[in-house]
C-alpha cells in the first residue's frame, strides 16, 4: 500500500514499521488483508518473535529453581521483564507486579483471593460498559455470598453518569472494578477521578487496563489505583502473558488465589507459609519464555512512543468516522471526546455478522457481535456490533479501503 502523508507521526514512518509485521502482507480471499480487529489482539513485531527464538533456542529452562546456569539466565530474563513493565506503568515496586495469563486472569485472582474477605450483604460497583472479565468474576462471588453488583449507567454517547456513580456507593460498597477504555465504545474513563471518589468512601479500585496499556500513558502511582490488569497479546505482545498490579499493602492482605510450587515458603502436612511478593501469587510453572519475549513488546512500545502511537491511533479513528459518516442509516457506539481508536457500528438493520463476514471478502478484519459485553449491548438495545480498532501498523489508505468496502456492503445488504 501506498503512504499518505499523514501516515508519518512524529517521524514514525508506518510503511517501515509495517515490515515487521510479515502476516500484513497477507492477501485474503485475493486481497490484501487490512487487519482491524488489534482490540481483539495486535500482530507481533519480528523483535518479540526473535525474543520467542531465542529463548526457545538458546535458554530454556525454568525459572526460579536452579542453580545451573540456563536456569539463572531464564530468571534474569523474566525478572528483567517484570522491572520493564514495573517502569512502563510506573508502579513503585517489582512486587507489586504479578505475572499472570492475561488480564481475565488478573480480575479472577482479584476477585477470588478479595472475595474471600467480602461478607454477605457487601457491594461491588462496575460500570454498564465493562467486558464479561470484569463482570462474571464478580459474580462468582456472589454464588458463594450474598454479594451484589451495582452498576454505573452511561450517557449516549457512551460516558459514565458520575453523579449516578458517587449515588451508588453506600455503606455496604467493598470494592470497585472499572474499564479504563472500553472494548466496544473506545470511551477513555476517567479513572483518576473515579478511584479518588471511591478512595474518599474508603473502597478500593481494580482498573481492567485491556484496553488503555496499548494506548495511553498508564502511570499507576498517579492514578493511585489499588489494582491495574492488562494483557501482552494487545499490546504486539506473545499470547499467553498478563500482568496484575497491585498495591502492596492489599495484596500482602489477600490470600494466595492458586497453590502450588513456586508460592509457598514452608510446606509440611500439618501447616503451609506463603512466600513474599509478588511469588504468593505465582503458583506453578510461569509462561517463562512468552514473559521474556513480553519484555521486548515493551521495549518495541517504548521505542515508538505510546504518545506517538495513539496520535496515529487518532488519525485513523478521525477519517474512519468521517468516511463511514456518509453511509445511509449508519448509527456509531461510542462518541465520547477524546476516546481511543476504536470504531463500533450499526447499518440500519443489517446484522453485524452479515457485515462482517462480508467485509472479511473484501480482505478486511473486523470485529463482529457482543463484543464480550452484552449488557453494553442490551444498554443500547443491541444484539451485536460491528467494530475496527486500529494499531500502529495500520495506514490511512488502510481506512480508505475499509470505508470503501463498508459503503459497498452496506449498499448490497440493504
Ligand atoms: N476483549 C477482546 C475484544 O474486545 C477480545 O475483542
Amino acid at each position: 500500500m501506498t503512504q499518505s502523508p499523514c501516515d508519518n507521526h512524529n517521524n514514525m514512518d508506518i510503511n517501515k514499521i509495517r515490515e515487521d509485521y510479515p502476516i500484513l502482507q497477507r492477501h485474503i480471499e485475493g486481497r490484501p488483508l487490512v487487519y482491524l480487529d488489534n482490540a481483539a489482539t495486535s500482530q507481533t513485531p519480528r523483535s518479540v518473535v526473535e525474543a520467542i527464538d531465542q529463548m526457545y533456542y538458546h535458554y530454556k529452562a525454568n525459572v526460579h529453581r536452579g542453580v545451573h546456569t540456563l536456569s539463572q539466565e531464564a530468571t534474569d530474563m523474566v525478572e528483567l521483564t517484570r522491572e520493564k513493565v514495573r517502569a512502563f506503568i510506573n508502579a513503585g515496586s517489582v512486587e507489586e507486579v504479578i505475572f499472570t495469563r492475561g488480564t481475565t486472569e488478573g480480575i479472577n485472582l482479584v476477585a477470588s483471593s478479595f472475595g474471600q474477605m467480602l461478607e454477605n450483604g457487601d457491594e461491588i460497583i462496575v460500570t454498564v460498559m465493562e467486558h464479561h472479565s470484569n463482570i462474571v468474576p464478580w459474580q462468582l462471588i456472589g454464588q458463594r455470598k450474598r454479594v451484589t453488583l451495582r452498576v454505573v449507567p452511561i450517557d449516549d454517547s457512551g460516558q459514565v453518569d458520575l453523579e449516578a456513580y458517587e449515588d451508588l456507593f453506600s455503606d455496604n460498597t467493598r470494592f470497585v472494578a472499572l474499564a479504563h477504555v472500553s472494548n466496544v465504545l473506545g470511551t477513555v474513563n476517567p479513572v483518576k477521578q473515579m478511584i479518588a471518589i471511591a478512595h474518599r468512601h474508603g473502597v478500593p479500585v481494580l482498573i481492567d487496563g485491556a484496553q488503555a496499556a496499548p494506548h495511553v500513558k498508564v502511570d499507576v502511582l498517579d492514578l493511585d489505583c489499588d489494582f491495574y490488569a492488562f494483557s501482552s497479546h494487545k499490546m504486539y505482545g506473545p499470547a499467553g502473558v498478563g500482568i496484575l498490579y497491585g498495591k502492596r499493602y492489599w495484596l500482602e492482605k489477600m490470600p494466595p488465589y492458586q497453590g502450588g510450587g513456586e508460592m509457598i515458603g514452608q510446606v509440611s502436612f500439618e501447616r503451609t507459609t506463603f512466600a513474599d511478593l509478588p511469588f504468593k501469587f505465582e503458583a506453578g510453572t510461569p509462561d517463562f519464555v512468552d514473559i521474556a519475549a513480553f519484555g521486548a513488546a515493551i521495549d518495541y512500545i517504548q521505542g515508538l512512543g505510546i504518545e506517538n502511537i495513539a496520535a496515529h491511533e487518532h488519525e485513523l479513528l478521525r477519517a474512519a468516522v468521517e468516511g463511514l459518516n456518509t453511509i445511509d442509516g449508519i448509527r456509531f457506539f461510542g462518541t465520547a471526546p477524546g476516546k481511543s481508536g476504536v470504531v463500533s457500528f450499526l447499518v440500519g438493520d443489517i446484522n453485524s455478522y452479515d457485515m462482517g463476514l462480508l467485509l472479511d471478502k473484501l480482505g478486511i478484519a473486523v470485529r463482529t457481535g457482543h463484543h464480550c459485553a452484552q449488557p453494553l449491548m442490551a444498554r443500547y438495545g443491541v444484539t451485536g456490533m460491528v467494530r475496527a480498532s486500529f494499531a500502529v501498523y495500520n495506514t490511512l489508505d488502510e481506512v480508505a479501503a475499509f470505508v470503501a468496502a463498508t459503503h459497498r456492503v452496506a449498499a448490497m445488504l440493504q
